[in-house]
């Protein structure tokens, strides 16, 4: 069995080459580190050749709405069109839990992403996933202002990438089984974002002061608070824990 990995060098799609790597089908990564453009679709049919299984774990460089719809709508069009070409049978897609209640932002640029995989020839499975781990420390650095970081306050079950990357790897080593199109899977604890991120600052020892600030430009700022991102009734929930929770070994 060939496998395809679109964003093999991200956050979750490293995981997913390594997990997929250690089982045996034979795996290919894409990223432009490979020189492989999702955008373009310049290397996409040779990398694609002979592939059965498409996962993708790809994303925009920009978190900004109509950046991230550009680059998700053009990415699945080339991924469906050149794996139709190369006889690609099934696709497993990583999304975000939540987001078809969201009207603006990166998680609108996801829900296109998710459309038009949907509409395209290949079959899809869609893994929805909460905030991974390892996306705290994105936001802390992007909220930083001198010795502040403002972080938007943000209900979540953070789950780790790699918890991730192995329930995507099931998937695409399984082409065809049968269940939802549309599956969750989030951490085993509800968390504060702000709270999560001052215990990452605390663990590493940074004189950061972490502040819960609203983005009041954000249309959909009440739905982070409200917990629109929390994991449904039928998620897979799985650890570890987010480090440095009460009576945890951080
Ligand atoms: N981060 C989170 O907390 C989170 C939570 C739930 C779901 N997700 C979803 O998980 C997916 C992956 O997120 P991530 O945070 O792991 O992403 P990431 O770390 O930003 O990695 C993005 C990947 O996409 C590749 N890429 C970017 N532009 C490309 C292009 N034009 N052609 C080919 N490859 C390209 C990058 O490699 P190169 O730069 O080398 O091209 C990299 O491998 C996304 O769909 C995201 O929405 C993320």
């Amino acid at each position: 069995m060939k496998i395809a990995v679109a964003g093999a060098t991200g956050r979750v799609g490293r995981h997913v080459v390594e997990v997929l790597e250690g089982q045996g089908p034979e795996v290919v990564p894409i990223s432009r580190a490979q020189g492989v453009d999702l955008v373009t679709g310049q290397g996409l049919a040779q990398a694609l050749a002979g592939v059965d299984t498409v996962v993708d774990a790809a994303s925009s460089p920009s978190p900004d709405r109509e950046s991230a719809t550009a680059f998700f709508t053009a990415a699945t069009r080339n991924l469906q069109e050149a794996g139709r070409k190369a006889g690609v049978k099934w696709m497993v897609v990583v999304s975000i839990i939540g987001i078809d209640r969201f009207t603006g932002g990166y998680p609108a640029a996801k829900l296109a992403h998710e459309q038009a995989m949907l509409a395209g020839p290949i079959p899809v499975r869609i893994l929805r996933a909460a905030q991974f781990h390892e996306f705290v420390g994105q936001l802390v650095d992007w909220g930083r202002k001198g010795d502040v970081s403002d972080v938007q306050p943000m209900r979540t079950q953070l789950v780790a990438a790699r918890t991730v990357a192995e329930a995507l790897a099931a998937l695409a080593t399984r082409p065809g089984a049968t269940g939802p199109t549309i599956m969750e899977i989030a951490g085993p604890h509800e968390e504060e974002l702000v709270d999560a991120a001052r215990r990452l600052v605390a663990r590493r020892g940074e004189a950061l002061r972490v502040q819960g600030v609203r983005n009041a430009d954000d249309p959909d700022t009440a739905l982070y608070e409200s917990g629109a991102l929390l994991p449904g009734p039928n998620a897979t929930l799985a650890g570890p824990s987010f480090p440095g929770l009460a009576g945890q070994r951080p």
